[in-house]
C-alpha cells in the first residue's frame, strides 16, 4: 500500500519544492500520483500549466478539509500515491495529517524556520490521537548547505531535542530542484543543459523516497512500512 504523505510546516520552508521532488520520484518509477494543493499560493497549480507534468501526476487543489478528505479517498481507491502541500497554514497542516499516514515537515537550519518546525511537531503531537491509525511524522532537512554554518549547528541541535525522528536525507540546497518550477516537468524528464546537477538531485531524491516508504519494499503490501519513523 502506498502512503498517503502531507507536508506541511508552519514558515514557509521548502514544503513545495520537497511534495515535487518526491512526485517527480514516484511518477519515474511509474507510480500514479495526485498531488494535492491545499497551500495558499497554489504554486504546485501553477506548476503543473507550465506544461510537461508527466502523465503519471494529477494536481488538485483542495481548499477545505472535505476536499483534501475526498481526494485522500479516491486516491486510496484507485491505489495512487497522494502527496498533500499543506502548506503553512495551522488548519492545512492539521486536516492534511490526520488524513495521511506520514507527514513530513520541512525545516532548514535557520532559527526562524526551526522554531516553526518544532511548532508544528508540537501541533502534531497534540493531534497525535485523532485521524488515522498509526500515522507518524518525521522532520525533513531543506535547502541543506554542504557546509553549515555554526548557527545551522546550532538550530540543528534544537532540532533534535525533539522526539521526533528526522529523516536520515534531506534536500541539499541545488538549483536543480528550483528548475522544474521555471520550466515546468520534474527533475527527472529536465535535461542537464537547462538544470544543471540533476543527477545528484535525482538520486537524492530517490533515497528519500526509499526513506519514507515510496520506493522499494514499501511498495510491497506486507512491508509498507520499510522505516519505522514514528517517535
Ligand atoms: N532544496 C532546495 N534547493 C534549492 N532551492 C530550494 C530548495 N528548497 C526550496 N528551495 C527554494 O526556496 C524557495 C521556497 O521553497 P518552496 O516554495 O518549496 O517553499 P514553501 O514552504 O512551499 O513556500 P510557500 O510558503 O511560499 O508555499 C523557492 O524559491 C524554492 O525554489
Ligand atoms: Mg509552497
Amino acid at each position: 500500500m502506498l502512503p498517503v504523505i502531507s507536508i506541511g510546516t508552519l514558515k514557509t520552508s521548502g514544503t513545495t519544492t520537497l511534495a515535487l521532488t518526491i512526485a517527480g520520484v514516484a511518477a519515474a518509477a511509474d507510480i500514479p500520483v495526485v498531488l494535492i494543493d491545499a497551500a495558499r499560493d497554489h504554486d504546485l497549480l501553477d506548476w503543473s500549466r507550465k506544461g510537461a507534468c508527466p502523465s503519471k501526476i494529477t494536481v488538485e487543489t483542495a481548499e477545505d478539509e472535505a476536499t483534501m478528505e475526498r481526494l485522500v479517498r479516491a486516491a486510496r481507491r484507485r491505489g495512487d500515491l497522494a502527496i498533500i502541500d499543506a502548506g503553512t497554514s495551522v488548519e492545512a497542516i492539521r486536516s492534511a495529517a490526520k488524513l495521511s499516514d506520514r507527514t513530513l515537515i520541512p525545516v532548514r537550519f535557520s532559527p526562524l524556520s526551526a522554531y516553526a518546525a518544532i511548532e508544528t511537531d508540537r501541533i502534531l503531537t497534540a493531534d497525535a490521537g485523532k485521524g488515522r491509525r498509526g500515522r507518524d511524522w518525521a522532520f525533513a532537512a531543506s535547502a541543506v548547505t554542504t557546509i553549515p554554518s555554526r548557527i545551522a549547528r546550532v538550530v540543528e541541535s534544537v532540532i533534535q531535542q525533539s522526539q521526533t525522528p528526522r529523516l536520515e536525507i534531506g534536500l541539499v540546497l541545488r538549483a536543480a530542484y528550483e528548475a522544474p518550477f521555471l520550466h515546468g516537468g520534474t527533475i527527472f524528464n529536465l535535461t542537464d543543459e537547462i538544470a544543471p546537477g540533476l543527477d545528484r538531485a535525482r538520486a537524492e531524491a530517490a533515497t528519500l523516497a526509499y526513506e519514507i516508504g515510496i520506493l522499494g519494499r514499501g511498495m510491497t503490501e506486507n512491508q509498507a512500512q520499510p522505516m519505522q519513523i514514528a517517535a
